[in-house]
């Protein structure tokens, strides 16, 4: 098995609508992050320092990777910002892998950010369909809700069953948020009041979408082998792979198959020498309560229409042979746009050390983390161990 990297320190701040403006939250989660490495951390270390933002609002849009190193004390050091709308934090992840691997540097910190809950809702609608087709699709008013509703309605049609698969994602991604301190919705909902919910773009419920969320989450991420130097229990990043689409859904040849999370996923697991079997957990990308099921089918654990009997069965609960989106996912957990991704490591760095509390995915040592730019446009996916 490759160790490319290793995650030796993590910290996340609260999901949900926050006080906190943008530099106070990459303040926070650098700060919480460097407090975590377990020992002998110098932060002047750090060669390099990578943030994920969409920059929702326009909020600095251009320099702003410079306000992460000023914010974690890193003023000096090399930073880069890395856009690729939702799939931001995965692919800033991969890209300080990538600078670790290729003898770069040997110390990164990665961050994510997104303030969003500070913006007036036309706004918002506008900062978060920039992620999509602009020429076609929002053109015709199409909204983030109403693409993955057209994907919903192809799924229904093509699997029945599915509309009750889609009830229990909501049911259980919100329990397994009421666990996690973090999470924007720290609330159990039963399976009548996410079928009663008002429709958001038909066949979604409120209760299918994710939140618009505030937040940051950081990792300090070290050369493989150096991270003992660190911490007695580092968390190894395996594997990395990353895939793009035709960035307009009608330009595909299927609507609910995303090809960018399925080449991600191959080429993760190559890299790693992993096969699906050794995976623990999954951390997906649920931006919508359909797009756990395409994921669970894309990463190739389950073929077409097949995550539907598997989330009916609670194969995907807490305990059950499969635990997808223990942290409560972006439907519960909250969806900070940049954050997502580095938030996903964050949950598989305290799982991996068995430090989840009462999330805890008994005996967790490989995880598959999946993070989704737009309607499928780009993919990143990491697998992690405990080593
Ligand atoms: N799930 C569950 N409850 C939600 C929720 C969600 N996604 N969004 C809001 N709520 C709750 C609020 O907590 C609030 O509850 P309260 O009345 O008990 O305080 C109530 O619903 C109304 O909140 P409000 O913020 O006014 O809702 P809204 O109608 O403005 O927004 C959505 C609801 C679903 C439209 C909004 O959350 C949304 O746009 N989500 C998708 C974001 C997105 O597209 N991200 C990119 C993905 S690719």
């Amino acid at each position: 098995m490759g160790r490319r990297a290793a995650i030796v320190g993590a910290g996340h701040t609260r999901f949900g609508a926050l006080e906190a403006g943008p530099r106070e939250l990459l303040r926070t989660a650098s700060e919480l992050a460097f407090a975590s490495v377990d020992r002998g951390f110098d932060r002047r270390a750090v060669e390099e320092v990578v943030l994920a933002t969409l920059g929702f609002g326009g909020w600095q849009i251009g320099n702003v990777s410079a306000v992460l190193a000023e914010e974690s004390g890193l003023a000096g050091t090399p930073t880069i910002r890395v856009e690729n709308a939702c799939a931001s934090g995965g692919f800033a992840l991969r890209a300080a892998v990538h600078a670790i691997e290729s003898g770069a540097c040997d110390l990164a910190l990665v961050a994510g950010l997104e303030k969003m809950t500070d913006v007036a809702s036309a706004r918002r609608r506008y900062w978060l369909g920039v992620s999509g087709d602009t020429e076609w699709e929002r053109s015709a008013g199409l909204t983030f809700a109403g693409v993955y509703g057209l994907i919903a309605s192809r799924y229904l049609a093509d699997h029945p069953g599915a509309a009750e698969a889609l009830v229990a994602v909501a049911v259980k991604n919100h329990a397994n948020g009421a666990r996690n301190p973090n999470a924007h919705f720290q609330k159990i909902v039963d399976a009548e009041t996410v079928r009663q919910a008002p429709r958001v773009a038909d066949p979604l419920g409120l209760y299918d979408c994710c939140p618009v969320s505030d937040g940051a989450a950081a990792l300090v991420v070290a050369r493989a082998e150096h991270a003992r130097r660190y911490t007695d229990s580092p968390v190894y990043i395996d594997g990395v792979g990353a895939g793009s689409d035709r960035l307009a859904v009608q330009e595909r040849p299927e609507l609910t198959r995303f090809a960018a999370t399925r080449r991600a996923a191959d080429e993760a697991l190559r890299s790693a020498h992993v096969e699906r079997a050794a995976i623990d957990f999954l951390e997906v990308h649920d931006c919508f309560t359909i797009a756990e099921l395409l994921a669970i089918e894309d990463l190739g654990f389950a073929g077409p229409g097949e995550a539907v009997p598997l989330t009916l069965e609670g194969a995907t609960g807490p305990s059950g042979r499969l635990p997808v989106n223990p942290d409560g996912g972006l439907k519960a957990k909250g969806h900070p746009i940049g954050a997502t991704g580095v938030s996903q490591a964050y949950e598989a760095f305290l799982q991996l050390r068995g430090a989840a509390g009462p999330r805890q995915v008994p005996g967790a040592e490989q995880a598959m983390l999946h993070n989704v730019g737009g309607a499928g446009a780009t993919a990143a996916v990491t697998i992690l161990s405990s080593g």
